[in-house]
C-alpha cells in the first residue's frame, strides 16, 4: 500500500504493481514437482514484460511462445532454443524455417502442417498437438473450447491413429482449457495421452500445456502440490510402458501471475444513474481490457482506498467502474457492490498480473499502463 500511494501521489496512475516475491513463489511451486525430466515453460503471452521475463527466468522457468515476436523476444532474454516451446497453427514455411533454426522444440497442429514440415525437413523429431476431445467430454472453458470438435485446435484422434509408429513425432502436447481449477479434468484428459505414448517409438517429450487456474471466484487456490502428486504418477505410468523417461513439459501462464498483479487508478467523477453509483476513473478498459474482452467472466476484486485514510461509509451499493473514454464499452467492472466512492479515491483491481497490460490495445488512444514490480 504504501508503495502505491507513492507511485498515486507521484501522479503515475494508472499503473500496473506486481509482487515479486509471489511470482517467485509461484514458480517454485512448480519446479518442485517431483517428476524429472520436468521443463517449466512459462507462457509468454500470459506476460510479456521484461521485468516479469526476468523474474520467472531467474526463478528457474523456460518459455513457451506462440509466435515470432516473442521468439525473438525469448531469444533476446537468453533462452537457448532447446529451452524454448513454441506452438501455433496455421503457420506458413518461413515461420517454420524461423523456429527450426532457433532449435525451439515446435508443436505442430495439423496434418497439413505435418507435411510441410516433413517436405521442409524430412526426418525432423517434431511435436504434435492432440485434440483428444472425442474421448472425454470437453469442457467450455474462459475463452471456449480447447479440445473437442467444437476447437479449431489440434490434431484429432482420427489423424492421430493414421500417424501411428510415425518414428519423427517426438512429442505430444495438449491444452484441455484455461483457468481451470478441478485437478481431475486434466487429469481425465491426460490419461489418454498415455495410451498414445506407446504409439510413437521415438517419443521424447510429453507437454501437458497450461490452463492452471487462478484469479476468477475459485474459493481455493489452484493446487499444484496435488496436481504434481497425480502428474508425475501418470507420467510414471507413461515411462513404463515405453521403457524410457519422457520429459515432461508444463506450459503454465495465468497462475504464475495472476495473484501477483494489481491495477491501480484514481476516481476523477462519480455520477448516480438507475440506482447505482457510476464510478469513473482516470483510465481505460483498454489498459485494463480483460473485462473487455471477457463481459461475462472477467473478475477482479475491487478494493477502494480513501485519498487521505478518513473512513467512508462501508455499506455496499450497486456500482460500476466506468473509463475516462467515449466509447459506451468502456467499463472496468460492472454491477458490483461497492461502498460510498469519493473523487480523489484511489481504486485498486486484483488478479491483474495476467493477461491484463499484455492485452493493452491501442484503440481509443491510451498508451500502456506503467508496470512496477515491488
Ligand atoms: C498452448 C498453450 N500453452 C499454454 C498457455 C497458457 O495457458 P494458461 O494461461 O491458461 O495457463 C496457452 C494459452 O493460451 C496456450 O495456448
Amino acid at each position: 500500500m504504501e508503495k502505491i500511494r507513492e507511485h498515486t501521489e507521484a501522479g503515475n496512475t494508472p499503473f500496473y504493481v506486481y509482487d515479486t516475491m509471489r511470482i517467485q513463489e509461484n514458480c517454485r511451486e512448480f519446479l518442485n514437482i517431483p517428476y524429472t525430466p520436468l521443463s517449466v515453460n512459462y507462457a509468454m503471452m500470459a506476460n510479456s514484460n521484461p521485468l516479469f521475463l526476468n523474474i520467472i527466468k531467474q526463478a528457474g522457468l523456460k518459455i513457451f511462445v506462440n509466435s515470432l515476436l516473442h521468439l525473438e523476444m525469448a531469444l533476446n532474454f537468453n533462452f537457448r532454443g532447446d529451452e524454448i516451446i513454441f506452438a501455433a497453427s496455421a503457420m506458413d514455411e518461413l515461420t517454420m524455417r524461423q523456429v527450426k533454426s532457433s532449435g525451439a522444440k515446435l508443436v505442430l497442429d495439423s496434418i497439413g502442417q505435418l507435411e510441410l514440415w516433413q517436405s521442409l525437413f524430412p526426418d525432423t523429431g517434431i511435436g504434435i498437438r492432440c485434440n483428444i476431445g472425442e474421448l472425454v467430454i470437453p469442457r467450455k472453458t474462459t475463452g471456449g473450447y480447447f479440445i473437442g470438435n467444437q476447437s479449431r485446435l489440434g490434431l484429432t484422434m482420427d489423424s492421430i491413429n493414421n500417424l501411428k509408429g510415425n518414428p519423427c513425432i517426438s512429442g505430444l502436447h495438449i491444452y484441455v482449457g484455461t483457468n481451470i481449477s478441478e485437478i481431475d479434468y486434466f487429469l481425465d484428459c491426460y490419461k489418454h495421452i498415455l495410451n498414445l505414448a506407446e504409439f510413437f517409438p521415438k517419443l521424447e517429450f510429453i507437454d501437458f500445456g497450461g490452463g492452471f487456474g487462478s484469479g476468477e471466484k475459485v474459493k481455493k487456490r489452484f493446487n499444484i502440490h496435488a496436481y504434481g502428486r497425480k502428474v508425475t504418477e501418470l507420467m510414471n505410468d507413461i515411462t513404463s510402458i515405453s521403457g524410457r523417461k519422457i520429459s515432461l513439459i508444463l506450459e503454465p501462464g495465468r497462475i504464475i501471475g495472476a495473484d501477483a498483479g494489481y491495477f491501480v487508478c484514481k476516481i476523477t467523477d462519480i455520477k448516480m444513474r438507475n440506482n447505482q453509483q457510476l464510478i469513473g476513473v482516470n483510465a481505460s478498459s483498454v489498459q485494463f481490457p480483460r473485462p473487455l474482452f471477457y463481459p461475462d467472466s472477467a473478475y477482479h476484486p475491487i478494493s477502494i482506498v480513501s485519498r487521505n485514510n478518513t473512513a467512508s461509509d462501508k455499506t455496499g451499493r450497486l456500482s460500476s467502474i466506468y473509463g475516462c473514454s467515449t466509447y459506451s464499452r468502456d467499463y472496468l467492472a460492472r454491477d458490483v457492490e461497492l461502498p460510498q466512492a469519493h473523487i480523489g479515491d484511489i481504486v485498486i483491481l486484483g488478479h491483474a498480473g495476467s493477461y491484463c497490460s499484455t492485452a493493452h490495445t491501442s484503440f481509443l488512444g491510451f498508451p500502456k499502463a506503467e508496470e512496477y514490480f515491488i
